[in-house]
């Protein structure tokens, strides 16, 4: 395709080099947003008298033709182009001749491609907080069945003290709540205007920045010209929060995982949502949450590689910056591959609550609750704790637990114990007597359930 520029040059840009510095194979899915952009910009230039009003209704209404023609496939984008804003502007100049000449009036492309981003990844944050709500409402589903289904909860992946099912997953909710936040706040700071800004020192045009901002719903204008053309840290900045969506979603997984498996069996996944072996005839795997937890890297790299394109660039554009896209563009994919099957597998699998209180039995998971029992009758804590540690090594030498001694044998240890003491120590009540604010009762589950429903 011929360049735009090539009135400058000589000779014509090597084949290779021309590929090379092509982006149109991956901006082309902004197609959308610079029609859009342009459609303001028209408008503006039209209502400060820059261009003709006529002109510039020609120019909407010929984008807006373009934009169709995309839509239904009868204008093929054409790959061949430098990139989406001069396939853009070359096809309306084709259609319009010099009416269409006039659009990049007061405009760069350094300006048009930030506007175009922005108003791609406006869209795309919109979409993927979206499903962070389905995945929210899957969590809930889970959670709302088993508010009363004690599981052993962990630390260090060892047995620690009783808690609900519920409690556990409402946990993966509120990091889901926060990652809706993190980007709706990226997205606060990202909602400004470049456009105007111009290669980047501004324009000798009078144009009206803050109305092209009102078409394009920003929620003002970007204040330095430089700054404008130059920024990309609202990109590092939902990378950051898609980056910390898969960490979540693969701690996640990391679970699903290990539940799946036949050592735990505290879940069953269903069908739909795992896969067999070519050899082994008994398998059924966790891919999909497996999956999950592998791309994750990707998108990690895809920040990585943001930050590291930014690092060493000097003032104000540099082609460099077309590197942002391929980034956070494979940052989106992955980051909503994994949120259309995630919540879908969440929701179909099967708790199995008996083999989840298998676990939290006979563990001396309630160890810190027999503590406790002595406390409440006026033992300072630490003698209790000791005493119990005591009472556990004793149970270990006769293998035995706690639950299974009798009540001669706790009095030998302190004289304090009474025949409550078993009422105390079982799981239920070691479950329910965590009675503080955000602890694992079922009062509290039902409140988190409440709070989580806010954010759908
Ligand atoms: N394709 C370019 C990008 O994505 C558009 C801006 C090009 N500007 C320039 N002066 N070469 O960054």
């Amino acid at each position: 395709m011929a360049k735009m520029w090539e009135g400058r040059f000589a000779k014509a840009l090597d084949q290779q080099a021309d590929d090379f510095n092509s982006s149109i194979h991956f901006d082309s899915r902004m197609f959308r947003q610079d029609i859009q952009g342009s459609m303001a910009h028209a408008a503006m230039l039209a209502a400060k008298g820059i261009i003709a009003q006529a002109d510039a209704d020609a120019i909407i209404s010929e984008l807006e033709n373009i934009r169709q023609d995309i839509e239904s496939g009868a204008l093929p984008i054409d790959m061949t182009a430098e990139d989406v804003h001069m396939f853009v502007e070359a096809e309306l100049t084709r259609r319009l001749g010099d009416v269409g000449k006039r659009l990049h009036t007061a405009r760069s492309r350094n300006d048009q491609v930030a506007v175009d981003i922005r108003l791609y990844l406006r869209q795309e944050a919109k979409e993927i907080v979206e499903m962070l709500q389905s995945l929210l409402e899957a969590i809930l589903f889970q959670a709302k069945q088993h508010t009363t289904t004690i599981m052993p909860g962990y630390t260090h992946l060892q047995r620690a003290q009783p808690v609900t099912f519920a409690h556990h997953l409402l946990a993966y909710g509120m990091m889901f709540t926060r990652d809706i936040g993190r980007i709706q706040d990226a997205v606060k700071r990202m909602n400004y205007n470049p456009l105007g800004s111009c290669a980047l020192a501004g324009t000798t045009y009078n144009t009206d920045r803050y109305m092209t901002a009102e078409k394009l719903g920003f929620d003002g204008i970007t204040l330095n010209s430089i700054d404008g053309v130059s920024d990309r840290d609202f990109c590092v900045e939902l990378l950051s929060a898609f980056a910390t969506v898969m960490m979540h979603l693969s701690r996640f997984s990391e679970e699903v995982i290990l539940w799946a498996s036949w050592e735990f069996k505290f879940i069953e996944l269903d069908d739909s949502y795992t896969t067999g072996s070519s050899i082994m005839p008994q398998k059924k795997n966790p891919d999909i949450a497996e999956l999950v937890r592998g791309k994750t890297g990707r998108v990690y790299g895809d920040l990585m590689a943001m930050l590291t394109v930014l690092k060493g660039i000097p003032l104000a554009y540099n082609k460099d910056m077309q590197e942002d896209k391929e980034s956070i563009f494979d940052a989106i994919d992955t980051v909503k591959q994994c949120l259309t099957v995630f919540p879908p597998m969440l929701k179909t699998l099967k708790a199995l609550p008996e083999n989840m209180l298998k676990a939290a039995q006979k563990g001396f998971i309630n160890a810190t609750d027999l503590a406790d029992y002595l406390t409440k009758k006026d033992v300072p804590f630490r003698t209790a704790y000791k005493l119990v540690g005591q009472i556990v090594a004793y149970c270990i030498e006769k293998n035995t637990v706690l639950e299974d001694l009798d009540i001669a044998e706790y009095q030998s240890f302190h004289p304090l114990f009474e025949k409550d003491v078993f009422e105390a120590i079982s799981l239920r009540r070691c479950v329910e007597s965590r009675i503080s604010a955000g602890g694992t009762n079922q009062a509290s589950a039902e409140e988190q359930i409440k709070y989580i429903e806010n954010f759908i």
